[in-house]
């Protein structure tokens, strides 16, 4: 490669650790290959720590650059290029301060059927063991009619998909002079502005998961029944020390709610264990919380200290690594049988799949997703990528859903 980026993630303390040992490997490639530019931005780049030990130890990198600057990295680039042959100056460009939010950045998509447009950039939750608050800069939304305007330009390029992104979205609020648009009237512009196209949005917080929100999911069938609710612990002592603002009934209760206004509603959620004081009670409560709800899925993480948190300064990490092992290995065995029921459940039913691509397992059978955002694989019928299939499930395992597309 002539250029290598590394856009990097500091939620968890593993995603962070493997940046370090991507860089050990690069190592060797550039000592081969010195022309090549290695860059590194994200929100890891927005600890200091971070940065000086790279200055120190991975004196290769060309060019690191923070989350509030992310519009200069065209210039960055192009000053190393114009400069590569003089200077071995490692670039710094860290922003402290967030920025505008900067509009009409050049894009360049994954897929070209399926994408994210971010309506809104950091947090205010300040959750005590979360370092997005830190490094992502406080809560900014974007203007509807910017957001709008990306989304019908995506229609255009033949995007069917598309996924409004922020880390939490049910607090969307924009003020302008005239008017205030809050996220179930935003999700209200964008399913009636382009009603051929498939909306989803992630994360949701479950202090801010109000009936609205539900009823503009039941109300615009091109919203995708899905929702992304983290609960992160079943105990109320624990949530109380996350500073999560809810109580185990209070998110029950949301659940219900989402159950009777979006019946036929998939939801997925975040949990992780061994924070701070977490005993045997607590974590059980956890494991009774994710068989009451029933969960179709659910990412599942130890907790890991993060510099700078408010956990780091009061909230000693004082679960043992084996007992949060344990806890963790446990309840990723029961989500695996969770999950198993929850796709039993839709065994005989149809959903409409958006095919994604080929299966990896079999190449004559093709993949997508349901809009409760559920894989399902079946055999090829010649269906584009990109297209939409009514696919009727005929079995499952606890990970995929197998079925057959129905004949139109
Ligand atoms: N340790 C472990 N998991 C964390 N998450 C966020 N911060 C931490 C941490 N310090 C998890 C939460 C969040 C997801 C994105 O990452 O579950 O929802
Ligand atoms: Fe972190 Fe909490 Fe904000 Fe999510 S809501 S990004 S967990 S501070």
């Amino acid at each position: 490669a002539d250029l290598v980026i590394f856009n990097t993630c500091t939620v968890r303390e593993n995603a962070n650790l493997k940046v370090y040992g991507r860089l050990g490997q690069l190592k060797k490639i550039k000592n081969k290959n010195p022309e090549m530019i290695t860059m590194l931005c994200g929100c890891m780049m927005q600890e200091e720590s971070v940065v000086e030990k790279i200055k120190k130890s991975y004196r290769n990198v060309d060019i690191i650059f923070g989350t509030h600057n992310i519009f200069k990295f065209a210039e960055l680039l192009s000053m190393k290029v114009l400069d590569r042959a003089e200077s071995k100056k490692m670039i710094i460009d860290v922003w402290k301060d967030t920025t505008e939010i900067v509009e009409e950045l050049p894009v360049e998509r994954k897929y070209h059927f399926k994408s994210g447009v971010n309506i809104m950039f950091g947090c205010n939750n300040f959750c005590s063991y979360c370092i997005v608050p830190y490094v992502r800069g406080r809560e900014r939304s974007r203007e509807p009619e910017d957001i709008i305007a990306e989304i019908e330009c995506l229609v255009k390029d033949g995007v069917v998909e598309v996924m409004l992104l922020g880390q939490n979205v049910n607090s969307y609020l924009w003020r302008g002079d005239s008017q205030e648009v809050n996220f179930p009237a935003l999700l209200a512009m964008v399913a009636q502005t382009v009603p051929n196209m498939r909306i989803r949005f992630a994360t949701s917080h479950p202090k801010d998961m109000n009936d609205d929100i539900l009823r503009a999911i039941a109300t615009h069938s091109n919203i995708c029944k899905h929702i992304h609710l983290p609960f992160q612990s079943g105990s109320n002592s624990v949530l109380k020390d996350m500073n999560r603002k809810y109580t185990r009934e209070w998110y029950l209760d949301r659940i219900r709610a989402i159950r009777e206004i979006v019946p036929d509603c998939g939801i997925s959620t975040d949990v992780f264990v061994g924070f701070h004081n977490e005993s045997e009670e607590d974590y059980q409560q956890t494991l009774d919380l994710m068989k009451e709800v029933m969960f179709d899925s659910a990412f599942m993480f130890k907790y890991s200290e993060r510099p700078g948190t408010m956990a780091s300064r009061n909230l000693p990490d004082n679960v043992d690594e084996e007992v949060k092992g344990r806890r963790l290995q446990e309840l990723i065995d029961m989500q695996v049988e969770i999950s198993h029921q929850s796709n039993l459940k839709d065994v005989g039913k149809v959903f409409e799949v958006l095919v994604e691509g080929v299966s990896k397992k079999k190449s004559d059978e093709l993949f997508g997703r349901s809009s409760q955002n559920k894989v399902i694989v079946f055999p090829d019928n010649g269906a584009k990528v990109g297209e939409l299939v009514q696919v009727r499930v005929t079995e499952c395992t606890p990970a995929t859903l197998i079925g057959e597309a129905i004949k139109n």
